[in-house]
Protein backbone atom coordinates (compact mmCIF):
# COMPACT_ATOMS: atom_id res chain seq x y z
CA UNK A 1 0.00 0.00 0.00
CA UNK A 2 1.11 3.28 -0.87
CA UNK A 3 1.78 5.61 2.47
CA UNK A 4 0.25 9.28 1.16
CA UNK A 5 2.32 11.77 2.09
CA UNK A 6 1.73 13.80 5.61
CA UNK A 7 1.79 17.39 5.76
CA UNK A 8 0.24 18.80 8.80
CA UNK A 9 -1.62 22.37 9.30
CA UNK A 10 0.51 25.02 9.83
CA UNK A 11 -1.02 26.45 12.87
CA UNK A 12 -3.64 26.20 15.23
CA UNK A 13 -5.51 28.50 14.13
CA UNK A 14 -5.03 26.90 10.56
CA UNK A 15 -6.72 23.79 11.65
CA UNK A 16 -9.36 25.01 13.34
CA UNK A 17 -10.36 26.99 10.71
CA UNK A 18 -9.88 24.26 7.79
CA UNK A 19 -12.13 22.16 10.10
CA UNK A 20 -14.77 25.26 10.42
CA UNK A 21 -14.72 25.33 6.68
CA UNK A 22 -15.52 21.83 6.08
CA UNK A 23 -18.57 22.34 8.49
CA UNK A 24 -19.64 25.28 7.64
CA UNK A 25 -21.45 25.51 4.51
CA UNK A 26 -24.48 25.05 2.66
CA UNK A 27 -25.32 22.92 5.36
CA UNK A 28 -25.52 25.55 7.39
CA UNK A 29 -27.19 28.55 5.10
CA UNK A 30 -29.59 26.26 3.26
CA UNK A 31 -30.29 23.34 4.98
CA UNK A 32 -30.88 24.41 8.34
CA UNK A 33 -32.83 26.66 7.62
CA UNK A 34 -35.10 24.43 5.40
CA UNK A 35 -34.92 21.95 8.03
CA UNK A 36 -36.11 24.24 11.08
CA UNK A 37 -38.77 25.95 8.70
CA UNK A 38 -39.97 22.26 7.82
CA UNK A 39 -39.71 21.35 11.69
CA UNK A 40 -41.95 23.91 13.54
CA UNK A 41 -38.99 26.41 14.21
CA UNK A 42 -37.75 27.45 17.48
CA UNK A 43 -38.80 23.76 19.14
CA UNK A 44 -36.49 22.40 16.72
CA UNK A 45 -33.66 24.39 17.44
CA UNK A 46 -33.54 23.60 20.86
CA UNK A 47 -33.30 19.96 20.37
CA UNK A 48 -31.08 20.83 17.49
CA UNK A 49 -28.44 22.35 20.33
CA UNK A 50 -29.19 19.37 22.68
CA UNK A 51 -28.03 17.28 19.69
CA UNK A 52 -25.39 19.40 19.16
CA UNK A 53 -23.39 19.86 21.94
CA UNK A 54 -24.00 16.29 23.52
CA UNK A 55 -24.02 13.85 20.65
CA UNK A 56 -21.58 16.47 18.12
CA UNK A 57 -18.81 17.36 20.25
CA UNK A 58 -18.09 13.90 22.20
CA UNK A 59 -18.05 12.70 18.71
CA UNK A 60 -16.08 14.98 17.18
CA UNK A 61 -13.58 14.92 19.63
CA UNK A 62 -13.71 10.78 19.30
CA UNK A 63 -12.87 11.46 15.34
CA UNK A 64 -10.28 14.10 16.06
CA UNK A 65 -8.72 11.05 18.12
CA UNK A 66 -9.44 8.33 15.51
CA UNK A 67 -7.62 11.03 13.28
CA UNK A 68 -4.69 12.47 14.54
CA UNK A 69 -3.70 8.93 16.73
CA UNK A 70 -3.50 7.17 13.47
CA UNK A 71 -2.18 9.48 11.21
CA UNK A 72 -4.41 7.84 8.62
CA UNK A 73 -7.67 8.94 6.29
CA UNK A 74 -10.95 7.61 7.32
CA UNK A 75 -10.94 4.80 4.85
CA UNK A 76 -7.45 3.63 6.25
CA UNK A 77 -7.75 4.48 10.07
CA UNK A 78 -9.42 2.29 11.57
CA UNK A 79 -6.93 -0.97 10.05
CA UNK A 80 -4.25 1.29 11.27
CA UNK A 81 -6.03 1.58 14.69
CA UNK A 82 -7.48 -1.78 14.80
CA UNK A 83 -5.55 -4.17 12.75
CA UNK A 84 -7.89 -7.44 11.57
CA UNK A 85 -10.87 -6.52 12.99
CA UNK A 86 -14.22 -5.62 10.87
CA UNK A 87 -13.61 -2.08 12.30
CA UNK A 88 -12.60 -1.40 8.80
CA UNK A 89 -15.91 -1.30 7.69
CA UNK A 90 -16.77 1.81 9.41
CA UNK A 91 -14.07 3.92 8.12
CA UNK A 92 -15.82 2.51 4.08
CA UNK A 93 -19.41 3.03 5.47
CA UNK A 94 -17.76 7.06 5.75
CA UNK A 95 -16.20 7.06 2.14
CA UNK A 96 -19.15 5.87 0.77
CA UNK A 97 -21.71 8.25 2.73
CA UNK A 98 -18.88 10.85 1.68
CA UNK A 99 -18.92 10.35 -1.83
CA UNK A 100 -22.59 9.69 -1.91
CA UNK A 101 -23.08 13.51 -0.24
CA UNK A 102 -20.65 14.78 -2.79
CA UNK A 103 -23.09 13.82 -5.44
CA UNK A 104 -26.39 15.53 -4.68
CA UNK A 105 -24.38 18.28 -2.69
CA UNK A 106 -22.75 19.65 -5.76
CA UNK A 107 -26.11 20.54 -7.39
CA UNK A 108 -27.13 22.75 -4.87
CA UNK A 109 -23.42 24.24 -5.21
CA UNK A 110 -24.36 24.72 -8.49
CA UNK A 111 -26.78 26.45 -7.88
CA UNK A 112 -25.00 28.69 -6.06
CA UNK A 113 -23.16 29.63 -9.45
CA UNK A 114 -26.08 30.66 -11.35
CA UNK A 115 -27.25 33.15 -8.95
CA UNK A 116 -24.08 34.47 -8.62
CA UNK A 117 -23.97 34.65 -12.52
CA UNK A 118 -27.75 35.99 -12.31
CA UNK A 119 -26.82 38.88 -9.56
CA UNK A 120 -23.68 39.87 -11.04
CA UNK A 121 -26.22 40.58 -14.21
CA UNK A 122 -28.12 42.57 -11.84
CA UNK A 123 -30.98 39.86 -13.08
CA UNK A 124 -32.65 40.44 -9.45
CA UNK A 125 -33.68 44.26 -9.94
CA UNK A 126 -36.89 45.20 -9.97
CA UNK A 127 -38.14 41.21 -9.51
CA UNK A 128 -41.33 41.19 -7.45
CA UNK A 129 -41.11 38.15 -4.92
CA UNK A 130 -43.35 35.83 -7.06
CA UNK A 131 -40.76 36.38 -9.65
CA UNK A 132 -37.71 34.47 -7.61
CA UNK A 133 -40.30 31.28 -7.11
CA UNK A 134 -41.03 31.15 -10.67
CA UNK A 135 -37.06 32.05 -11.70
CA UNK A 136 -36.30 29.11 -9.14
CA UNK A 137 -38.91 26.64 -10.29
CA UNK A 138 -37.81 27.01 -13.74
CA UNK A 139 -34.02 26.83 -13.38
CA UNK A 140 -33.96 23.76 -10.56
CA UNK A 141 -35.99 21.74 -12.79
CA UNK A 142 -34.19 22.95 -16.21
CA UNK A 143 -32.86 19.63 -17.66
CA UNK A 144 -29.67 21.26 -18.82
CA UNK A 145 -28.17 24.48 -17.05
CA UNK A 146 -28.29 23.05 -13.54
CA UNK A 147 -26.46 20.09 -15.03
CA UNK A 148 -23.57 22.76 -16.47
CA UNK A 149 -22.88 24.30 -13.15
CA UNK A 150 -22.86 21.41 -10.76
CA UNK A 151 -20.20 20.31 -13.54
CA UNK A 152 -17.84 23.27 -13.38
CA UNK A 153 -18.40 23.16 -9.65
CA UNK A 154 -17.27 19.19 -9.51
CA UNK A 155 -14.37 20.60 -11.58
CA UNK A 156 -12.86 23.52 -9.42
CA UNK A 157 -13.06 21.15 -6.19
CA UNK A 158 -11.44 18.86 -8.54
CA UNK A 159 -8.75 21.31 -8.81
CA UNK A 160 -8.11 22.15 -5.70
CA UNK A 161 -8.01 18.45 -4.76
CA UNK A 162 -5.46 17.52 -7.43
CA UNK A 163 -3.41 20.80 -6.66
CA UNK A 164 -1.85 20.24 -3.13
CA UNK A 165 -5.19 20.84 -0.47
CA UNK A 166 -3.67 21.43 2.42
CA UNK A 167 -2.04 24.47 1.57
CA UNK A 168 -5.25 25.49 -0.02
CA UNK A 169 -7.59 24.72 2.48
CA UNK A 170 -5.63 26.47 4.99
CA UNK A 171 -5.19 29.28 3.83
CA UNK A 172 -8.24 30.14 1.79
CA UNK A 173 -10.34 29.33 5.31
CA UNK A 174 -8.28 31.98 6.80
CA UNK A 175 -9.80 34.45 4.34
CA UNK A 176 -13.08 32.98 3.72
CA UNK A 177 -14.14 32.55 6.73
CA UNK A 178 -13.61 36.04 8.97
CA UNK A 179 -15.30 37.65 5.23
CA UNK A 180 -18.06 35.12 5.29
CA UNK A 181 -19.41 35.79 9.14
CA UNK A 182 -18.91 39.55 8.72
CA UNK A 183 -21.09 39.22 5.46
CA UNK A 184 -23.56 37.19 7.54
CA UNK A 185 -24.24 40.23 10.71
CA UNK A 186 -24.39 42.62 7.82
CA UNK A 187 -27.39 40.88 6.14
CA UNK A 188 -29.17 40.09 9.59
CA UNK A 189 -29.01 43.72 10.15
CA UNK A 190 -30.80 44.21 6.44
CA UNK A 191 -33.37 41.34 7.25
CA UNK A 192 -34.08 42.54 10.97
CA UNK A 193 -35.28 45.67 9.47
CA UNK A 194 -37.73 44.95 6.90
CA UNK A 195 -41.14 45.23 7.77
CA UNK A 196 -42.59 42.35 9.86
CA UNK A 197 -39.33 40.97 10.87
CA UNK A 198 -40.77 39.93 14.38
CA UNK A 199 -43.21 37.36 13.08
CA UNK A 200 -39.89 35.80 11.50
CA UNK A 201 -38.36 36.43 15.02
CA UNK A 202 -41.08 35.02 16.70
CA UNK A 203 -41.32 31.67 14.46
CA UNK A 204 -37.31 31.26 15.22
CA UNK A 205 -37.14 32.08 18.86
CA UNK A 206 -40.92 30.96 20.62
CA UNK A 207 -40.58 27.41 21.21
CA UNK A 208 -44.33 25.79 20.49
CA UNK A 209 -43.56 22.47 22.00
CA UNK A 210 -46.03 20.46 20.52
CA UNK A 211 -44.93 20.59 17.59
CA UNK A 212 -42.37 18.20 18.80
CA UNK A 213 -41.86 14.41 17.57
CA UNK A 214 -39.68 11.41 16.70
CA UNK A 215 -39.68 13.36 13.43
CA UNK A 216 -37.97 16.47 14.98
CA UNK A 217 -35.62 14.24 16.55
CA UNK A 218 -34.43 12.36 13.95
CA UNK A 219 -34.60 15.85 11.76
CA UNK A 220 -32.11 17.79 14.55
CA UNK A 221 -29.82 14.87 14.87
CA UNK A 222 -29.30 14.20 10.99
CA UNK A 223 -29.05 18.10 10.90
CA UNK A 224 -26.49 18.00 12.89
CA UNK A 225 -24.38 15.56 11.94
CA UNK A 226 -24.71 17.02 8.27
CA UNK A 227 -23.49 20.38 9.67
CA UNK A 228 -20.92 19.45 11.96
CA UNK A 229 -19.14 17.20 8.79
CA UNK A 230 -19.74 14.38 11.42
CA UNK A 231 -20.37 10.29 11.44
CA UNK A 232 -18.33 10.03 8.05
CA UNK A 233 -14.81 10.61 8.93
CA UNK A 234 -14.25 14.35 7.37
CA UNK A 235 -13.14 15.52 10.62
CA UNK A 236 -11.29 12.48 11.39
CA UNK A 237 -9.05 12.88 8.28
CA UNK A 238 -8.49 16.74 8.70
CA UNK A 239 -7.18 15.70 12.08
CA UNK A 240 -4.90 13.32 10.97
CA UNK A 241 -3.26 16.69 9.68
CA UNK A 242 -3.49 18.42 12.95
CA UNK A 243 -0.13 19.01 14.69
CA UNK A 244 0.79 17.62 17.94
CA UNK A 245 0.07 21.16 19.73
CA UNK A 246 -3.31 21.33 18.37
CA UNK A 247 -5.84 20.90 21.44
CA UNK A 248 -8.83 18.27 20.56
CA UNK A 249 -11.25 19.61 22.48
CA UNK A 250 -10.56 23.66 22.22
CA UNK A 251 -10.99 22.82 18.67
CA UNK A 252 -14.15 20.98 18.73
CA UNK A 253 -15.63 23.54 20.86
CA UNK A 254 -14.30 26.01 18.23
CA UNK A 255 -16.02 24.42 15.32
CA UNK A 256 -18.89 23.70 17.18
CA UNK A 257 -19.99 27.02 18.59
CA UNK A 258 -18.71 28.26 15.08
CA UNK A 259 -20.60 26.33 13.19
CA UNK A 260 -23.87 26.50 15.20
CA UNK A 261 -23.36 30.76 15.16
CA UNK A 262 -23.34 30.62 11.59
CA UNK A 263 -27.03 28.61 11.40
CA UNK A 264 -28.61 30.44 13.95
CA UNK A 265 -27.03 33.46 11.99
CA UNK A 266 -28.28 32.07 8.71
CA UNK A 267 -32.13 31.42 10.47
CA UNK A 268 -32.06 35.65 11.39
CA UNK A 269 -31.73 36.31 8.12
CA UNK A 270 -33.77 33.53 6.28
CA UNK A 271 -36.85 33.93 8.23
CA UNK A 272 -37.75 37.22 9.18
CA UNK A 273 -36.94 37.61 5.43
CA UNK A 274 -39.29 34.69 4.34
CA UNK A 275 -42.34 36.22 6.49
CA UNK A 276 -41.83 39.84 5.28
CA UNK A 277 -42.28 38.91 1.78
CA UNK A 278 -45.01 36.47 2.86
CA UNK A 279 -43.25 33.28 1.95
CA UNK A 280 -44.25 30.10 4.01
CA UNK A 281 -41.03 28.95 6.16
CA UNK A 282 -41.18 25.38 4.91
CA UNK A 283 -40.91 26.35 1.65
CA UNK A 284 -38.29 23.89 1.82
CA UNK A 285 -34.73 23.72 -0.42
CA UNK A 286 -35.50 26.17 -2.50
CA UNK A 287 -36.10 28.41 0.79
CA UNK A 288 -32.72 30.71 0.40
CA UNK A 289 -33.06 30.87 -3.18
CA UNK A 290 -35.99 32.53 -3.31
CA UNK A 291 -36.05 34.58 0.44
CA UNK A 292 -32.59 35.80 0.18
CA UNK A 293 -32.58 37.65 -3.78
CA UNK A 294 -35.56 39.59 -2.23
CA UNK A 295 -34.08 40.58 0.84
CA UNK A 296 -31.46 42.04 -0.85
CA UNK A 297 -34.34 44.54 -3.05
CA UNK A 298 -36.16 44.98 -0.57
CA UNK A 299 -33.56 46.04 2.45
CA UNK A 300 -31.99 48.11 -0.14
CA UNK A 301 -34.42 49.04 -2.09
CA UNK A 302 -33.17 53.51 -2.05
CA UNK A 303 -29.92 52.12 -3.40
CA UNK A 304 -30.11 49.58 -6.19
CA UNK A 305 -26.08 50.07 -6.19
CA UNK A 306 -25.80 48.22 -2.49
CA UNK A 307 -28.44 45.49 -3.31
CA UNK A 308 -25.93 44.80 -5.79
CA UNK A 309 -22.69 43.89 -4.00
CA UNK A 310 -24.62 42.14 -1.59
CA UNK A 311 -26.30 39.86 -3.76
CA UNK A 312 -23.23 39.03 -5.62
CA UNK A 313 -20.84 38.99 -2.56
CA UNK A 314 -23.05 36.55 -0.86
CA UNK A 315 -23.77 34.28 -3.17
CA UNK A 316 -19.72 34.44 -4.02
CA UNK A 317 -18.92 33.59 -0.30
CA UNK A 318 -21.82 30.86 -0.60
CA UNK A 319 -20.28 29.43 -3.25
CA UNK A 320 -16.72 29.58 -1.44
CA UNK A 321 -18.06 28.35 1.64
CA UNK A 322 -19.46 25.31 -0.36
CA UNK A 323 -16.45 24.72 -1.97
CA UNK A 324 -14.52 24.49 1.31
CA UNK A 325 -16.65 21.55 2.13
CA UNK A 326 -16.79 19.75 -0.77
CA UNK A 327 -13.36 20.01 -1.11
CA UNK A 328 -13.11 18.21 2.35
CA UNK A 329 -15.50 15.61 0.95
CA UNK A 330 -13.47 15.00 -1.82
CA UNK A 331 -10.45 14.82 0.10
CA UNK A 332 -12.11 11.43 1.95
CA UNK A 333 -12.60 9.04 -0.87
CA UNK A 334 -9.83 10.67 -2.74
CA UNK A 335 -7.36 9.51 0.04
CA UNK A 336 -9.23 6.20 0.12
CA UNK A 337 -8.61 5.12 -3.57
CA UNK A 338 -4.96 6.48 -3.65
CA UNK A 339 -3.99 4.96 -0.15
CA UNK A 340 -6.63 1.48 -1.06
CA UNK A 341 -6.05 0.52 -4.50
CA UNK A 342 -2.17 2.07 -5.17
CA UNK A 343 -4.11 4.69 -7.47
CA UNK A 344 -2.35 8.02 -8.03
CA UNK A 345 -3.87 11.01 -6.47
CA UNK A 346 -4.70 12.32 -9.62
CA UNK A 347 -6.08 9.85 -11.06
CA UNK A 348 -7.87 8.65 -7.72
CA UNK A 349 -9.52 12.73 -8.02
CA UNK A 350 -10.66 11.92 -11.48
CA UNK A 351 -12.83 8.79 -10.31
CA UNK A 352 -14.37 11.08 -7.59
CA UNK A 353 -15.07 13.53 -9.80
CA UNK A 354 -16.96 11.30 -12.55
CA UNK A 355 -18.51 9.73 -9.99
CA UNK A 356 -19.81 12.19 -7.97
CA UNK A 357 -21.03 14.01 -11.42
CA UNK A 358 -23.05 10.59 -12.31
CA UNK A 359 -24.67 10.70 -8.49
CA UNK A 360 -25.47 14.62 -9.44
CA UNK A 361 -26.81 14.22 -13.16
CA UNK A 362 -29.26 11.96 -11.64
CA UNK A 363 -29.72 13.52 -8.28
CA UNK A 364 -30.69 17.25 -10.38
CA UNK A 365 -33.05 15.66 -12.92
CA UNK A 366 -34.57 13.97 -9.80
CA UNK A 367 -36.13 17.70 -9.15
CA UNK A 368 -37.16 18.10 -12.65
CA UNK A 369 -37.72 15.76 -15.58
CA UNK A 370 -36.67 12.81 -13.36
CA UNK A 371 -39.25 13.59 -10.72
CA UNK A 372 -41.91 10.36 -11.38
CA UNK A 373 -39.37 8.16 -10.51
CA UNK A 374 -39.31 7.69 -6.65
CA UNK A 375 -38.42 5.19 -4.00
CA UNK A 376 -40.31 5.23 -0.35
CA UNK A 377 -42.33 7.90 -2.11
CA UNK A 378 -38.69 10.20 -2.00
CA UNK A 379 -36.65 11.12 -5.86
CA UNK A 380 -33.11 10.74 -5.86
CA UNK A 381 -32.06 14.13 -4.66
CA UNK A 382 -34.50 13.39 -1.19
CA UNK A 383 -33.72 9.84 -1.24
CA UNK A 384 -29.66 10.66 -1.48
CA UNK A 385 -29.88 13.63 1.36
CA UNK A 386 -32.63 11.38 4.15
CA UNK A 387 -30.17 8.49 3.54
CA UNK A 388 -27.02 10.00 4.22
CA UNK A 389 -28.02 12.74 6.70
CA UNK A 390 -30.51 11.02 8.72
CA UNK A 391 -29.20 7.07 8.70
CA UNK A 392 -25.80 6.99 7.54
CA UNK A 393 -24.32 9.95 9.66
CA UNK A 394 -25.67 8.98 12.63
CA UNK A 395 -25.24 4.99 12.37
CA UNK A 396 -21.19 6.48 11.36
CA UNK A 397 -21.34 8.51 15.06
CA UNK A 398 -22.59 5.65 16.83
CA UNK A 399 -19.86 3.57 15.73
CA UNK A 400 -17.57 6.04 16.13
CA UNK A 401 -18.70 6.40 20.05
CA UNK A 402 -18.30 2.57 20.26
CA UNK A 403 -14.93 2.56 18.30
CA UNK A 404 -13.33 5.37 20.85
CA UNK A 405 -15.56 5.24 23.73
CA UNK A 406 -14.97 1.12 24.00
CA UNK A 407 -12.80 -0.41 21.78
CA UNK A 408 -10.02 1.90 22.10
CA UNK A 409 -7.36 2.29 25.01
CA UNK A 410 -8.87 4.72 27.51
CA UNK A 411 -4.90 6.18 27.67
CA UNK A 412 -4.97 6.53 24.16
CA UNK A 413 -8.30 9.36 24.46
CA UNK A 414 -6.44 10.83 27.29
CA UNK A 415 -3.07 11.49 25.68
CA UNK A 416 -4.86 12.69 22.35
CA UNK A 417 -7.05 14.71 24.74
CA UNK A 418 -3.88 16.47 26.70
CA UNK A 419 -1.77 16.22 24.32
CA UNK A 420 0.08 14.17 26.83
CA UNK A 421 -0.30 16.62 29.32
CA UNK A 422 -3.21 16.58 32.37
CA UNK A 423 -6.50 17.56 32.30
CA UNK A 424 -9.24 17.63 35.31
CA UNK A 425 -10.08 14.29 36.46
CA UNK A 426 -13.96 15.22 36.18
CA UNK A 427 -14.13 16.70 32.33
CA UNK A 428 -12.28 14.16 31.32
CA UNK A 429 -14.63 11.63 32.99
CA UNK A 430 -17.36 13.59 31.39
CA UNK A 431 -16.38 12.95 28.13
CA UNK A 432 -16.08 9.41 28.45
CA UNK A 433 -19.76 9.04 30.16
CA UNK A 434 -20.96 11.01 27.01
CA UNK A 435 -19.52 8.60 24.10
CA UNK A 436 -19.86 5.87 26.08
CA UNK A 437 -23.64 6.27 27.46
CA UNK A 438 -25.37 9.16 26.41
CA UNK A 439 -24.64 9.61 22.83
CA UNK A 440 -25.01 6.20 21.64
CA UNK A 441 -28.00 5.44 23.60
CA UNK A 442 -29.34 8.80 22.49
CA UNK A 443 -29.22 7.64 18.65
CA UNK A 444 -30.24 4.64 19.07
CA UNK A 445 -33.43 5.28 20.92
CA UNK A 446 -33.80 8.17 18.07
CA UNK A 447 -33.54 5.50 15.19
CA UNK A 448 -35.82 3.04 17.19
CA UNK A 449 -38.44 5.60 17.66
CA UNK A 450 -38.25 6.58 13.97
CA UNK A 451 -38.73 3.63 13.40
CA UNK A 452 -42.05 3.10 15.15
CA UNK A 453 -40.96 0.50 17.73
CA UNK A 454 -41.55 2.85 20.72
N1 LIG B 1 -20.89 20.26 6.99
C1 LIG B 1 -21.06 20.61 5.62
C2 LIG B 1 -22.10 21.71 5.52
O1 LIG B 1 -22.70 22.07 6.48
C3 LIG B 1 -21.46 19.43 4.77
C4 LIG B 1 -20.63 18.25 5.00
C5 LIG B 1 -21.19 17.09 5.50
C6 LIG B 1 -19.27 18.31 4.75
C7 LIG B 1 -20.42 15.98 5.79
C8 LIG B 1 -18.48 17.21 5.02
C9 LIG B 1 -19.05 16.08 5.54
O2 LIG B 1 -22.34 22.23 4.47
Amino acid sequence: MQKSERVNFGSKIGAVLAAAGSAVGLGNIWRFPYETGNHGGAAFILVYLACVFMLGMPIMIAEFTVGRHSKASTGRAYKVLAPGTHWKWLGYLGVLAGFLILGYYSVVAGWTLEYILEAGMNGFADKKPEDFVVAFQSFSKDPVRPLIWLVIFLLATHFVIVKGVKDGIEKSSKVLMPVLFVLIVVLVGCSLSLPNAEKGLEFLLKPDFSKVNGDVFLGAMGQAFFSLSLGMGCLSTYASYFGKETKLGNTALSVGVIDTFVAVLAGLIIFPAAFSVGIQPDAGPSLIFITLPNVFQQAFSGVPILAYIFSVMFYVLLALAALTSTISLHEVVTAFLHEEFNLTRGRAARLVTFGCIIIGVISSLSLGVMQKYTLFDKGFFDLLDFVTAKIMLPLGGLLVCIFVGWYLKRSVSYEELTNGGKLKAGLFNLYIFLLRYVAPVAIILIFINELGLI
